[in-house]
């Protein structure tokens, strides 16, 4: 079992290929955990997919995975523009942090275009649906290289 990958997922994308498909896809959440599972092994690591609609819940995962992860890939959803407390969660994790946005944020409404979280973030994917978190993992790979 290669270096631990966690990926955290914020409020809503439980619902991922139901909600709003003309924005997000009809791929689901169970699919980006399987996609990223099969790019975490070719690339020697392993991952962890979880899923919270609480941004508390958010908060306590990643100081979970100031334990066992080697870094952390976060699509914060909603969180990603309100939440002070996941952006000093994640300020308190060591290694490489990666955020992920399904939906180009930059092409939609002037709330969606500051994120929090990107003044920790190593890197950002938005816009290449559920092929950024496959991305963000294969990045991960190379900056634990
Ligand atoms: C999102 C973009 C956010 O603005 C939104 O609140 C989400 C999903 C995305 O993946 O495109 O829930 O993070």
């Amino acid at each position: 079992m290669g270096k631990l990958i966690t990926i955290l997922n914020g409020p809503n994308l439980n619902l991922l290929g139901l909600r709003q498909p003309e924005i997000y896809g009809s791929e689901t959440l169970a699919d980006v955990e399987n996609n990223c599972g099969i790019v975490a092994k070719d690339l020697g690591l392993s991952s962890i997919l979880r899923q919270t609609n609480h941004e508390g819940i958010l908060v306590d995962w990643v100081h979970e995975a100031r334990e066992n992860s080697a870094g952390i890939i976060i699509n914060p959803a909603a969180f990603t523009h309100t939440s002070v407390a996941l952006l000093d969660a994640l300020h308190t994790f060591e290694g490489p942090v990666l955020e992920v946005h399904i939906s180009n944020v930059h092409k939609r409404e002037s709330f969606r275009h500051h994120s929090y979280v990107s003044l920790r973030a190593d890197g950002v994917v938005a816009g290449f649906g559920i092929q950024g978190y496959a991305l963000a993992m294969q990045r991960m790979a190379s900056l634990l290289a």
